[in-house]
C-alpha cells in the first residue's frame, strides 16, 4: 500500500503489484497498528508539519515495526541555509539535526549516509522545474554560491552544467512503544 498526495505521480505507477490511493502523510486514513514496515522516501521537505506525519507514521505501525526513513539532506547541518537558497522553491530541506530530532518515540536500528556523486544540476532543474525564470536563477545560484559550499560538495562545472555531490540520509527506525 503506498500513497502520494498528487493524484498525478499516483497514476504514474504502472506495477499491478503496487496498491496505490491518494492520501496526505498528515492525516493517513489507516488504522492504528496496520503495517510491519512504512518507508518515505524524499517526502519530508514538502510536509507543512513533519512532526505530525511522524506521529501518524507511529501510530500506523505495529509494535515492533520498522520505519524506514530515507531523505536528500543538506551536505552539512551547518550550511543548511544556504542550501535551501540553492535549491530554491520556499523549500527547507530538514537537517540530520532536525530529523532525529522529530523521531523521539523510535528507536535508531540502523543510520547511513550514502553520497550520489557528481549529479547533475541541470538534469535535477529539467525534471523538476518548469519555470525557465526559475531554472536559470537556480542554476545561476549554484555558480554564484560559496567556495565552502563547493568544496563540500566536490562541485565542477562543466558544458554548461554543474555537478555536485548529494547527500542522502537513510535511517531504520523501529517502534518500542
Ligand atoms: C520528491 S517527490 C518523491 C516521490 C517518491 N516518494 C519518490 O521517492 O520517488 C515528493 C512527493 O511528496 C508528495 N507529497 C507532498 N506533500 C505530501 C503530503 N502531505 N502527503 C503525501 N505526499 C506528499 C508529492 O506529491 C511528491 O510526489
Amino acid at each position: 500500500m503506498g500513497i502520494d498526495i498528487s493524484l498525478d505521480m499516483i497514476s504514474k505507477i504502472d506495477n499491478p503489484n503496487i496498491d496505490a490511493s491518494v492520501g496526505d502523510a498528515h492525516n493517513l486514513q489507516f488504522e492504528n497498528n496496520t503495517f510491519d514496515l512504512i518507508y518515505i522516501r524524499n517526502v519530508i521537505h514538502y510536509i507543512d508539519h513533519p512532526e505530525k506525519a511522524i506521529s501518524e507514521i507511529h501510530r500506523c505501525l505495529k509494535p515492533g515495526g520498522y520505519f524506514l526513513f530515507s531523505q536528500v539532506v543538506p551536505p552539512k547541518d551547518s550550511i543548511s541555509e544556504e542550501y535551501d537558497w540553492l535549491v530554491g522553491r520556499n523549500i527547507h530541506y530538514p537537517t540530520q539535526t532536525e530529523i532525529i530530532n522529530w523521531m523521539m518515540d523510535f528507536q535508531i536500528l540502523n543510520k547511513k549516509d550514502y553520497i550520489l556523486a557528481g549529479q547533475s544540476i541541470m538534469n535535477w532543474l529539467n525534471n523538476t522545474c518548469k519555470d525557465q525564470k526559475e531554472k536559470d536563477e537556480i542554476f545561476n545560484r549554484h555558480i554564484e554560491t560559496s567556495q565552502t559550499y563547493k568544496s563540500m560538495v566536490n562541485y565542477f562545472d562543466s558544458n554548461d552544467d554543474v555537478f555536485v555531490d548529494i547527500k542522502h540520509l537513510m535511517i531504520l527506525y523501529q517502534k518500542v512503544k
